[in-house]
């Protein structure tokens, strides 16, 4: 295939530009409104970000003042002698699309007398900006968000709720808004559809912010907004409709978290709550990269007609994780598209004169987009005059800027040096892939992984609200000085990344095998007592891995069995322990298979007091050889 990429940036129109995981506050009442903003938008700083902006309201306009970078950059720039009383403020953390001062919110209408702030993605926006430019709007910056005080200005004449109603009405995608208007300098009006709201009481003005965390110096009684529902919030209340419009009567709730615990959502560490945003993780990832059709839309691809049949082999590069998630790729490449795919570790691929064929596509993956051997793998690829695609979480990100074209994980900052959402979103993103070159390369009927895939979130969020207790395997693990870890197929690359979170997070040793290895040597350590934990999701594969956790048990090991609950029953009689997950198809039953070895990890890990989300040695950007 001849680099006809184009490089992934501003001038590149077919990139949907998407902001989530930001950062949102609001304020009315009788104070000035900018110092609760700043500290409001510095108490989310943790959530990471590359831009914020605050608007001010005032009876001759709306003060807006916006930079990309840190919050300092903005401190520097705002006129803090403003002494407006209402107010919104944002801190933008772009998944994909140019960290700007012109895309950082907040955003103006035609006139400047509406701005708008929001977290998420408006899913019809192309269509909506049309319609709005063709009726006279102007726009100037590139994001989705910019639809929103167009729509408000709109509706001209009416009250901004009635406004946010109809904007609301009009607006598809998972979102959450808050608008102010210099038509009505003592409000600030909230909507929420699917991404996080939440209003403060306070006894002199009410609060809005994307997460308790920003509130609780100022308020410790909040309100939680409901999908779907809009707010009016002014320094004497807060009026709430439903979806109908109707008022809803909605009573405070007081918060007991403490400041620190409130940054993490109300979980202990970073990691656990990481854990429990995959859900929705996987739904920002997946979404519109599924057309009505069930067919994979990857636009950041930017592919044209023959581009996917051009694809003969793929290199896949990456590091730990991230590696991880490619030997999985590997597989559901091969198997759904008979493309053949070589998977190296980036340290390696960089020294070894690699052998790239022509029509290779090389894939880095990395969540960071910063890790020093995959970029020296990048450089060496795009050198030799093959494509290079990315997957990474982190918009601007120099890998993202090396590479020809890149698909974001859409995970939202990771924090906790233990990657667990960037894994399975990886893992994601590179399914999508497999399935969209399935498309060309096996055009022949096949039941599609696509509905399987969506319902991945649900599956997996009701099986983390469950938080099945891991008991007696915790202590088990806790007290061994090495764990196995046995799969096959799909269930040894989930394996391998089960023991690497073991490995980091709790320091004990750990390795996995294909299940059929161990007998190869490695059984030779299996002693009574030694944990051994066996992952079948395949039912076809099952009487084998039967047989390998048989050789385990017949040497005394403990084994832990994870397997879907349609093959729970194959293990009560071998397993000293079982952990089900729900039953889906068995193509992507290894990403839910994730979920529980990541909290094992986690368990064992705070049982043993260990530094979780900075456990020893490791860094969460490798930036060094
Ligand atoms: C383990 C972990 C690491 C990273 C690896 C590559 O939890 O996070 O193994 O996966 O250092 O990092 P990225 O993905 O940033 O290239």
């Amino acid at each position: 295939m001849p680099p006809q990429y184009r490089q992934a940036g501003p001038d590149n129109p077919s990139r949907k530009v998407i902001t989530h995981v930001c950062g949102i506050v609001g304020y009315a009442g009788a104070h000035p409104a900018l110092p609760f903003l700043l500290e409001g938008l510095e108490r989310l700083e943790y959530r990471g970000y590359d831009s914020a902006g605050v608007a001010l309201v005032e009876s001759e306009g709306v003060y807006v003042e916006k930079a990309a970078g840190r919050l300092s950059s903005l401190v520097a720039v705002v006129d803090k002698s403003r002494p407006a009383h209402v107010g919104i403020g944002h801190t933008r953390w772009a998944t994909h699309g140019p960290p700007t001062d012109d895309n950082a919110h907040p955003h103006t209408d035609c006139a400047g007398r509406v701005a708008a702030i929001h977290n998420g993605i408006i899913e019809n926006y192309r269509e909506l900006r049309a319609e709005l430019e063709k009726s006279g709007h102007v726009f100037s910056s590139e994001t989705d968000t910019e639809v929103i005080p167009h729509l408000l200005e709109a509706g001209e004449g009416h009250s901004l709720g009635e406004r946010a109603l109809y904007a609301r009405g009009r607006l598809e995608g998972a979102y959450a808004f808050l608008a102010v208007s210099a038509d009505e300098p003592d409000a600030v009006v909230a909507v929420r559809q699917a991404s996080p709201l939440v209003l403060g009481l306070g006894d002199t003005g009410n609060y809005l912010a994307s997460d308790i965390t920003a509130l609780l110096p100022y308020t410790r009684e909040v309100m939680i907004l409901d999908n779907g529902e809009m707010a009016v919030v002014t320094g004497r209340g807060v009026e709430i409709r439903d979806a109908a419009g109707l008022v809803v009567d909605r009573t405070a709730s007081h918060i007991e978290w403490t400041t620190e615990e409130a940054s993490r959502g109300g979980y202990p560490h970073f990691m656990l709550k990481e854990i429990m945003e995959q859900p929705d993780a996987w739904a920002d990832c997946l979404r519109g990269r599924i057309g009505a059709d069930g067919a994979v839309i990857l636009e950041e691809l930017g592919l044209r007609p023959g581009d996917l049949e051009r694809v003969l082999r793929v290199q896949l590069i990456a590091a730990g994780t991230a590696y991880h998630a490619c030997l999985m790729a590997q597989r559901w490449l091969e198997e759904w598209a008979r493309v053949p795919v070589r998977v190296d570790v980036a340290s390696e691929f960089r020294y070894q004169h690699p052998i790239l064929s022509p029509g290779t596509v090389v894939v880095a993956v990395s969540q960071s987009g910063e890790t020093a051997d995959t970029l020296a793998s990048v450089a060496l690829a795009k050198d030799a005059g093959f494509p290079v695609w990315a997957v990474t979480n982190v918009v601007g990100s120099t890998l993202a800027r090396e590479v020809h074209r890149v698909l974001y994980t859409r995970a939202g900052p990771e924090v906790s040096v233990c990657s667990t959402k960037a894994y399975t979103t990886q893992l994601l993103v590179l399914a999508l892939l497999a399935d969209a070159l399935a498309d060309v390369h096996r055009p022949e009927p096949r039941s599609s992984v696509i509905p399987h895939l969506q319902s991945l979130p649900a599956l997996g969020a009701a099986w983390l609200r469950e938080r099945r207790d891991l008991g007696a395997s915790v202590a088990r693990v806790a007290a061994a000085p090495s764990v196995f870890y046995i799969g096959r197929g799909l269930d040894y690359a989930v394996a391998l990344e089960g023991q690497l979170k073991l490995k980091e997070i709790s320091y004990i040793h750990a390795e996995a095998y294909p299940a059929g290895e161990l007998k190869h040597g490695t059984l030779a350590l299996i002693e009574p007592g030694v944990p051994v934990v066996a992952v079948a999701t395949s039912a076809a594969l099952m009487p084998k891995v039967r047989s390998n956790i048989m050789e385990v048990r017949a040497r005394g090991g403990s084994v832990l069995a994870v397997v879907p609950e349609s093959l729970a029953d194959e293990m009560q009689d071998l397993a000293d322990a079982i952990i089900t997950i729900p039953a889906t198809d068995e193509r992507v039953a290894p990403v839910l298979a994730a979920l529980p070895l990541q909290l094992l990890a986690y368990d064992v890990a705070t049982a043993l007091d260990r530094d979780v989300d900075k456990p020893r040695n490791l860094a969460k950007s490798v930036t060094v050889e």
